[in-house]
């Protein structure tokens, strides 16, 4: 374990934005605890959500450059990027005109969420677009949205149509409940996930530490190169900007009874 360095792909580190970091000592403290965590880059991606002026956009910078500099100063052994987890809203595609809200302004892949509670009409259409336009999105925690429980089968699509899965390591462990935990190992031991991060907002309750923990839960779920790619290889890959191969998916694992396989096997005939 000690000689396996992550690279976390979603967390909230950047201070005065969002319901992350409180102030830049409260960032600092996060650096600390996600280098005592192995992790050596660190993709700050805070919200952007609607409403959201321009000024603020233009803080998310400055504050990112305020945590870089100040990270150097201190020769803390991590490395800083920068990106956003965009909501899916009206005015997402305006949002990513702007090449540094794609992952270390790759303009290869970028981060995205749902509203939590309603399942929003044209997902499966945007991401049909942006895949066009060379773009690959990634769906930040899946697991978390009760209502595709309900619709596994949009999510497959999603997933085929090759939008990259995120699982939040908490998920795994029980953070956000039994149902949502129950979701994510069906999820990864049907090879869904893509990426393992952190999506920690400070160094109590939703921390770094979740991500070390959910490795080795992991590795006894799914087999040890799914979970060394989740973890470690393919988050490298997505901050450079490399191709990632998508996930072999056995669908079967996560029908959810046997009305399912029926209704799905008629479905093949
Ligand atoms: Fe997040």
């Amino acid at each position: 374990m000690n000689d396996l360095f992550f690279t976390d792909i979603h967390n909230h580190i950047l201070f005065s934005i969002d319901d992350g970091a409180r102030d830049l000592e409260n960032s600092l403290q996060m650096v600390e605890q996600a280098v005592e965590c192995n992790i050596r880059q660190i993709l700050a991606t805070p919200h952007i959500t609607d409403p959201m002026d321009e000024f603020i956009m233009d803080r998310i910078k400055e504050n990112f450059n305020q945590l870089k500099n100040e990270t150097n100063k201190r020769n803390m052994a991590v490395d800083l990027f920068l990106a956003a987890e965009v909501i899916y809203c009206d005015r997402i595609d305006s949002w990513l005109e702007k090449s540094w809200i794609t992952l270390n302004s790759n303009k290869s892949y970028f981060l995205f969420e749902l509203p939590l509670f309603d399942l929003p009409n044209g997902v499966s259409d945007f991401i049909f677009r942006k895949k066009l336009k060379g773009l690959t999105p990634i769906l930040a925690h899946p697991e978390r949205y009760l209502y595709l429980h309900k619709n596994l089968d949009e999510l497959i699509q999603w997933h085929n149509q090759g939008c990259l899965m995120q699982m939040n390591a908490g998920s795994l462990i029980g953070q956000f409940g039994n149902e949502v935990m129950i979701m994510t190992k069906k999820l990864l031991r049907s090879n869904f996930y893509s990426f393992a991060a952190s999506d920690a907002h400070d160094t109590e309750s939703r921390n770094f530490k979740v991500l070390p923990k959910a490795y080795e839960i992991a590795l006894d779920l799914a087999d040890q190169e799914t979970t060394k790619n989740m973890f470690i290889l393919n988050p490298d890959k997505a901050l450079k900007g490399e191709p990632i191969s998508q996930t072999f998916m056995n669908e079967g694992i996560i029908q959810k009874n046997w009305l399912d396989k029926l209704i799905n096997s008629i479905k093949k005939v």
